[in-house]
């Protein structure tokens, strides 16, 4: 998991790190399993690429008899041989290209298939991961695995099946053709092979280390994208005037790639040009070997020659792609080890073997937290720091606790444990009974409603948003929530009604309003349990007032967490547990709580002093 950044800070030092491709074992193993469903197509394409493969080796023989049988015979043109060879000829050239388009089709379903397959497991894996991952990794560089990572492969993919075979067979089969025609002048063109092979390798990890690091280069730029261009990102740089330095950050970023792809696409070209030219100038030495060759009393045909130096130069192509495409599938070997560490990925929180579905019945609602530990994982490095100590409390269905107390005191992280959204470290959480981590994490959930203190919303109409919560609800249910959750007013004050786009993350509702509509969404869902972490500070005393409303309507009749920062607003909870520095230190209600003339006490005294304050201001 290294490659998964904590913060910007450090990004410097672990992207020299990140350079070296992830080491991934059994790596043969697992691409063939990718290809795995595709193997009747796979067996069907290099079957016609052999057919096709075999038809190239007869053209230059035709060639061969169309000057020595039909041009220039013993006595004179032969033309209705010549006919024969030349029609011959076309036929084969027609029936390849038709070939040609069949395995085209074949190899572009077999290798955009695999690309589709790696993107959706990619995917799904990722929707596994715990939230946890998802607070340590930037989003931008996750989007890149699934954009860059898997659509470099995608091009090496769609074209390496055919192009690998094709190419194999058509050298080989030259190579026959060459040696049928004459075995001396074949042994020019062989000597060369083993060399170029070793070349080839040196040059092909080269490039795997460069494409390691044009990928890492390719998720930072992705990652200030996300980050800078977003509504939250935009209203950040525009508030400190950051534009230009982001814009430097970016070109800097971008700067980096553009050389690194340069020296991507240079790395080999030397090779490349070196074998080149020694393929176009075996003709000419041919010419020389053959004249040597004839002075010595060998016999060759001027067909012979023509011919062998046809095949020869159609083996330039070939032999060319063949030495390209090895390269491509080192460079992609390192695009394949980046995309399987993340497959590899194991979510931290995931069900056990013989997890059970929440049970059903009156317990459902019970929460207990019998003295639980938490701290939350530290980035690589660093040690975990400890959020919550011995907590422990209770809660009865259908009843409510409070948890107030300073910020940073561990309210939020309390309210995470409940849902498993991250699991205690000591002690135990029990849901209807069973400790939450021998339930089916599923089950559980979808017994929770969660108000968090800032809402997601998607870019789409407010119905959609609210329908998220239950996506069968009818238009009534949507709007009974709406109303239950003091929403449906302001909704119809739009122009567009449920029919408004909420924008990007919700930034065309106000704080409160996007409030509500995650109290609709659990209205929706209607679980046995909620909890409700606020956002009530930020709103003014009459939008806390809808929004209390609201929050009342989602509490009642279900078992109710409620994390607060206004102590007005939970002077009724059944319990408050006032938590500080992770621990409970008062508990009780609200009465008792100001009798005990403690933090609580002094909480309230502080409150209502600003209230007052604020009042008279
Ligand atoms: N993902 C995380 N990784 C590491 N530490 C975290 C993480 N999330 C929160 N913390 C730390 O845990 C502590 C408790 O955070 P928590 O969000 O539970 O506080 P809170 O009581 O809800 O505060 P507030 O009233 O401001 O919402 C804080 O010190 C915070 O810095
Ligand atoms: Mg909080």
């Amino acid at each position: 998991m290294r490659a998964i950044r904590g913060s910007r800070q450090d990004s410097s030092a672990l992207r020299e790190e990140n350079a070296k491709a992830p080491r991934i074992p059994d790596f043969g193993r697992r691409i063939r399993e990718l290809f795995q469903p595709y193997r009747n197509r796979l067996i069907l394409t290099v079957a016609l690429v052999l057919v096709t493969a075999a038809l190239t080796v007869v053209p230059p023989l035709l060639t061969q008899q169309a000057f020595d049988q039909g041009l220039f015979p013993k006595g004179g043109p032969n033309l209705s041989r010549l006919l024969q060879v030349v029609g011959g000829m076309v036929g084969i050239y027609v029936v390849s290209q038709l070939l040609g388009v069949a395995q085209t089709y074949l190899t572009a379903t077999i290798g955009n298939g695999v690309t589709a397959s790696l993107r959706e497991r990619l995917f799904s894996r990722l929707e596994e991961m715990e939230l946890g991952f998802f607070t340590r990794t930037r989003t931008g560089v996750i989007q890149s695995r699934l954009a860059n990572d898997v659509g470099g492969v995608a091009n090496v993919l769609s074209t390496t099946v055919s192009s690998v075979v094709g190419n194999t067979v058509t050298v080989i089969a030259a190579f026959v053709a060459m040696f049928l025609l004459s075995w001396q002048l074949a042994l020019i063109a062989i000597v060369l092979l083993p060399l170029l092979a070793v070349v080839q390798r040196s040059v092909g990890q080269r490039r795997a280390r460069i494409a390691t690091k044009v990928q890492e280069s390719l998720s930072e730029l992705s990652a200030i994208t996300q980050e800078a261009l977003s509504v939250s990102g935009i209203l950040l740089s525009k508030a400190f005037t950051r534009q230009r330095q982001e814009t430097a950050r970016y070109t800097a970023e971008s700067t980096r790639q553009l050389q690194l792809q340069v020296r991507q696409e240079m790395s080999g070209q030397g090779f490349f040009a070196t074998v080149q030219i020694f393929l176009l100038i075996v003709p000419a030495i041919v010419y020389l070997v053959a004249g040597l060759l004839l002075s010595n009393g060998v016999a060759i045909t001027a067909g012979t020659i023509v011919a062998f130096t046809t095949v020869q130069a159609r083996l330039t192509w070939p032999l060319m792609g063949l030495l390209r495409v090895a390269l491509d599938l080192q460079t992609s070997s390192a695009l394949f080890a980046r995309i399987f560490e993340y497959l590899d990925l194991k979510p931290a929180i995931a069900d056990r073997a013989d997890a059970v579905p929440v049970p059903p019945g009156h317990a459902v609602g019970r929460v207990e937290f019998d003295r639980v530990g938490f701290a939350y994982p530290g980035g690589p490095g660093q040690e975990p720091v400890e959020i919550l100590r011995d907590v422990s409390f209770s809660v009865e269905p259908g009843a409510s606790v409070a948890l107030v107390g300073p910020s940073g005191a561990g309210k939020t992280t309390i309210g995470y444990l409940v849902p498993r959204l991250y699991d205690a470290t000591s002690g135990s959480v029990r849901f209807g009974g069973i400790d939450v981590k021998r339930l089916q994490q599923e089950s559980l959930l979808s017994s929770i409603g969660i108000v968090s203190q800032e809402t997601y919303l998607f870019h789409a109409t407010i119905r959609d948003n609210l329908r998220y919560a239950k996506p069968d609800a009818t238009d009534e249910e949507i709007r009974a929530a709406a109303v239950g959750a003091n929403l449906h007013e302001t909704i119809e004050r739009f122009p567009d009604g449920y029919e408004t786009v909420v924008g990007e993350r919700g930034y065309r509702l106000s704080g409160g309003e996007k409030q509500r509509i995650a109290i609709a969404r659990v209205l929706l869902k209607n679980p046995p349990v909620v909890i409700l972490d606020e956002a009530t500070s930020a709103l003014d005393t009459m939008s806390e007032r809808v929004v209390q409303e609201a929050l009342d309507a989602a509490s009642a009749g279900r078992t109710t967490i409620a994390i607060a920062h206004r102590l007005s607003t939970v002077v009724d909870s059944d319990e408050i547990l006032v938590v500080d520095g992770g621990r409970i230190v008062e508990r009780g209600t609200h009465p008792e709580l100001l009798r005990l003339d403690g933090l609580y006490a002094r909480l309230a005294a502080e409150q209502s002093a600003e209230a007052e304050e604020s009042l008279s201001a």
